[in-house]
């Protein structure tokens, strides 16, 4: 059994629909390929994105998790390519509007995930919601994804912003989605670092970018991860680099006692 604890990697945008789900679900199964043990969290507490992609249906979810009525083991599902899913509470209106004690619930079950896991990837919903804030705080890393369109820009700086502010943490990571084939997608990272170190004092990372591609669309509709459905395509190679990336991150510090999500507020 590992000791160590999971590394916990929150994967937001600000902006809805600029490939959340896409990078969780292709990272995870990315992951997985390269033999890590990976669990995927559908932090869309409201519409369970993740859990769609795959294919997956639950019966159980984090909402009875929450309410003591199952343990966290009872409601995991296997998902493609060595993907552990953590089904989101689709179709429970309330979840959708949890509050952040309630959020703070579901960080909390996530203490019992112990053993033999070395990734925790949680697939946000959009927007800035105390709940979104709430489980971004309390992953190990924050991955902004953002596409080169003035409003994803602005709302991919606007998380930034709060998530800075809301927490010591520093480490924020960008990833340019949909970049088109002859794009250099570090001109719009070196634009975001340069506005986040001028007005929030804080710079961020890159971890690159994944290109436009028609096959992620088709794995979607096929059920499958790109991996799984074009391993040669141009977003297949992309992941893979986003994964060993991943990997090379330093080692988290190790925490007495096990996990420890929480961090320390500025306030
Ligand atoms: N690199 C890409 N190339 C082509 N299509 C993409 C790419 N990334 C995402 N898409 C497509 O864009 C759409 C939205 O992506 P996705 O569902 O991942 O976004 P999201 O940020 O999770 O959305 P939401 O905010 O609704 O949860 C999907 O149809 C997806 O297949
Ligand atoms: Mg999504």
């Amino acid at each position: 059994m590992k000791t160590s604890q999971p590394e916990v990697i929150g994967i937001a945008s600000g902006k809805g629909g600029v490939g959340k789900t896409t990078v969780s679900v292709n990272l995870a199964s990315s992951l997985a390929q390269l033999g890590k043990k990976v669990f995927l969290f559908d932090g869309d507490l409201g519409l369970a994105n993740a859990q769609i992609a795959l294919g997956l249906k639950s019966e159980f979810n984090i909402s009875h998790v929450i309410t003591g009525e199952k343990s966290l083991n009872e409601i995991l599902i296997e998902g493609p390519k060595g993907i552990t899913l953590i089904p989101g509470a689709s179709g429970v209106k309330q979840m959708a509007a949890l509050s952040e004690i309630e959020t703070a619930g579901v960080v909390q079950v996530f203490s019992e995930l112990r053993g033999d896991l070395d990734y925790l990837i949680i697939d946000m919903a959009a927007g800035i919601s105390p709940s979104v804030l709430t489980l971004m705080e309390a992953c190990h890393r924050r991955i902004i994804v953002v596409i080169d369109d003035p409003s994803s820009i602005a709302d991919a700086y606007g998380a930034i912003k709060v998530i800075t502010q809301q927490s010591d943490r520093e480490d924020i990571y960008l990833v340019q989605n949909r970049v088109q084939e002859n794009d250099r997608s570090d001109i719009l990272f070196h634009r975001m670092n340069n506005v986040c170190m001028k007005f929030l004092n804080q710079s961020i990372f890159s971890l690159g970018a994944i290109s436009e591609d028609e096959f992620l669309l088709e794995a979607l509709r096929n059920k499958k991860t790109i991996q799984e459905f074009a391993p040669s395509s141009l977003a297949a190679r992309d992941f893979k680099f986003l994964a060993e990336k991943v990997l090379s991150f330093e080692p988290l510090q190790q925490v007495e006692g096990g996990l420890e999500f929480f961090v320390e507020r500025k306030n």
